[in-house]
């Protein structure tokens, strides 16, 4: 068998959202306290699927790291690296590539919702590989569990389907088949303007986002004009079934408080928005702002935080190079 061991990536295209924070960071942080080895990157190599303007790259790689360490990331405690800097990953992608199918890659939700509107034939060939890559990544460290959140499913399940398939390939059991990890009220926060859309980075509209870098005001203003309805919360998580804004500022207070959905309920049946949001704004509030200040204070020193990276990319390279020299050795090489 396996020991157990997590991996997980953020790709440095854009600020960190709420979504990102409570569907990832903040359960990063969870696994690592509970005593699980942890490995962190910011995939810089996914980011690049799309173009990217190089210096915003370079700074946004430092931002996404600064995020990391902010939510409680210990760069002593957990592997915390950037994928560019350990070639494993881009080594072990092409083996992959030769081993998942053109079809598996054309029916990814995500390729065909980054597709929609635009000609897919003109789409980097990085954005369709995009899976295998991920399944690089996990697989170069035999991860066995990858917290994410709900969007990225379909990514993991074909993760499990390259490794089956090399190891019936080649006839060995290498690869571990990876678990994925999508747990707790917060795996698909929804954008505060429209209930049926995700939390996103790329949403145009700024409002349906709260971003690790607003301020407590921002914070507070986005919640207060957050889509809600005209009811009172329920007096059971049931009534929340047909009201996704409703449940979606549930969820998150929830997840913010670290309690159950069930718990928030409890407190709060029949109140109104008017009473509920500023008590939402407020936790949200005194759980992000440290984290703002934190990112802030590392970022104000770029020089460490690169320190931290290539220290954490010499660790993760050590798990890493046997684990790339056998697949080799299996492949034939
Ligand atoms: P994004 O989806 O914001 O472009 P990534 O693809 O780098 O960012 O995802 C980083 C992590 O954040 C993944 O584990 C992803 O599942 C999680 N995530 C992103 N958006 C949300 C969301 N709205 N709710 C919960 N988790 C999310
Ligand atoms: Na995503």
């Amino acid at each position: 068998g396996f020991s157990q061991r997590i991996f997980s990536g953020i790709q440095p295209s854009g600020g960190m959202t709420l979504g990102n924070y409570l569907g990832a960071l903040k359960r990063f942080a969870e696994k690592q306290n509970e005593g699980i080895e942890t490995i962190y990157c910011v995939v810089d190599l996914h980011a690049i699927t799309v173009w990217q303007d190089p210096a915003k790259l370079r700074h946004q790689t430092r931002e996404i790291a600064a995020a990391y360490l902010a939510s409680g990331i210990d760069p002593d405690r957990s592997v915390l690296f950037n994928q560019s800097q350990v070639t494993g990953h881009a080594e072990l992608a092409w083996i992959l590539n030769c081993v998942a199918r053109i079809g598996w890659m054309y029916r990814m939700t995500q390729f065909k919702d980054k597709t929609a509107g635009k000609n897919a034939e003109n789409s980097s060939l990085g954005l369709l590989a995009y899976p295998s890559l991920m399944a690089a990544d996990i697989l170069l460290y035999h991860a066995t569990q990858v917290p994410v959140g709900e969007d990225q499913k379909q990514h993991l399940e074909l993760t499990r389907d390259i490794a089956a398939k090399f190891n019936h390939d080649y006839g060995v059991d290498f690869f571990p088949i990876t678990e994925p990890l999508i747990e707790g009220a917060a795996t698909r926060v929804m954008s505060l303007r429209d209930g049926t859309k995700k939390m996103s980075k790329s949403d145009p509209s700024d409002a349906s986002r709260i971003n690790l870098t607003d301020d407590a005001d921002t914070i507070a203003k986005k919640i207060r004009k957050a889509t809600s309805d005209a009811h009172p919360l329920p007096e059971t998580v049931e009534g929340l079934k047909d009201r996704p804004e409703a449940r979606n500022l549930v969820n998150i207070y929830a997840a913010l408080a670290g309690v159950p959905t069930e718990a928030v309920i409890a407190e709060f049946a029949g109140a109104q928005f008017g009473t509920f949001k500023p008590k939402l704004a407020d936790l949200a509030v005194a759980k992000l702002s440290p984290i703002t200040a934190e990112m802030n204070r590392y970022m104000a020193d770029p020089s460490e935080i690169d320190r931290i990276l290539g220290k954490g990319a010499d660790r993760a390279d050590a798990i890493a190079a046997p684990i790339l020299k056998k697949t080799k050795e299996i492949v034939g090489m």
